[in-house]
């Protein structure tokens, strides 16, 4: 990897580094942390959200109507989903939204973790810190939200299965490693506003979900132009070597959460074989289809950065979610 400072004709200085890959050299733009940070305060400012109020908690739940597009659902498309009733099919929806939320919360809690390890880093006065803790309070009005959400289904949240839960206690307790933590963030923001950005345009499903959702896209947005900067930055301050293994890192993490956000429960709770409902989901095409397309944002950027690099890219391909096609859902 090497950076370099240009001065093109706009007169304003611009760096790049060249990520060295196996495919050949990638060139990746990197921007400057203040005005980047000082440019997401402001949307920020513009548009921040107070579920309390901005979110209509009572709003009729019909027991008819989806709580997600029965595509996203696990076990759509498969011979257990022929045999459900409408009924079961709605409340397997609901349960896996509340699965998605729950994980969703741990994902941000450890995020807020990351974040704050970062503004610890930096000049307190800087608008990197800043922006660091005001995403911090996003993501705790966001924790909040799905937690409330989950009880408004008349459901409660769950924790991952006793092997995330306790990686994640040492997770957070592991030094500053900026380039994981950022594409481990990334990947679980990613994967989640592609599934949450269909669910608020689906006039078909459940108000709560879609105004939810809406407010999760809108402030994740942000979010996702943060990690991915700070992604860059990562990346170019690291040699090949490194980048080479924190990629296959991530990409066993990110194999694992097909596995890790519905829990085996969801299916019981709908009168399924819990064992059975499992492997049929992780068995369908359809299924890895939508985990490929959720991811699929993600991966075009972990590729032009050289996260896809190297033995990643196997796991990547082993897990489905890096396919030759691009997976058409919507
Ligand atoms: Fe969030
Ligand atoms: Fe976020």
């Amino acid at each position: 990897m090497s950076v370099q400072t240009a001065a093109p004709e706009t007169g304003r200085a611009r760096r790049t580094a060249v990520i060295r890959c196996r495919d050949g050299d990638h060139t990746i733009a990197l921007t400057e942390r203040e005005p980047v940070a000082e440019r997401l305060i402001a949307i920020s400012r513009k548009r921040s959200f107070d579920p309390n109020v901005d979110v209509d908690w009572d709003a009729p739940q019909d027991p008819d109507v989806f709580y997600m597009p029965p595509q996203l659902v696990s076990l759509y498309e498969t011979p257990l989903w022929d045999r459900m009733t409408h009924r079961q099919r709605v409340e397997l929806s609901k349960r896996e939204v509340a699965e998605i939320a729950s994980f969703g919360i741990w994902a941000e809690l450890l995020l807020m973790n990351i974040l704050l390890k970062t503004a610890y880093r930096f000049r307190y006065d800087s608008q990197h810190t800043a922006y660091a803790l005001t995403e911090v309070a996003d993501e705790c009005r966001h924790s909040m939200m799905f937690g409330r959400m989950v009880r408004a289904f008349g459901l409660r949240t769950r924790r991952p299965i006793p092997i995330a839960y306790h990686l994640g206690k040492i997770a957070a307790g592991a030094p500053y490693l900026p380039l994981q933590m950022f594409a481990g963030t990334l990947v679980v923001e990613e994967f989640t506003d592609s599934l949450q950005r269909v669910s608020m345009a689906d006039e078909e499903i459940q108000p709560l979900v879609r105004q939810v959702s809406r407010i999760h896209v809108i402030e994740e947005a942000r979010h996702i132009k943060y990690a991915r900067e700070e992604l860059k930055r990562a990346v170019a301050a690291s040699s090949t070597a490194r980048r080479r293994f924190a990629a296959m890192g991530v990409a066993r993490f990110t194999s694992w959460i097909p596995r890790l956000v519905i829990h085996p429960s969801a299916y019981a709770a709908v009168g399924l074989d819990p064992k059975e409902a499992q492997r049929v989901a992780a068995a369908s095409p359809h299924r890895r289809a939508v985990w490929a397309w959720s991811m699929r944002r993600c991966t075009r950027f972990f590729d032009e950065v050289g996260l896809l690099d190297g033995p990643a890219r196997r796991i990547w391909r082993r897990a489905g979610l890096l396919p030759d096609e691009p997976p058409q859902i919507f």
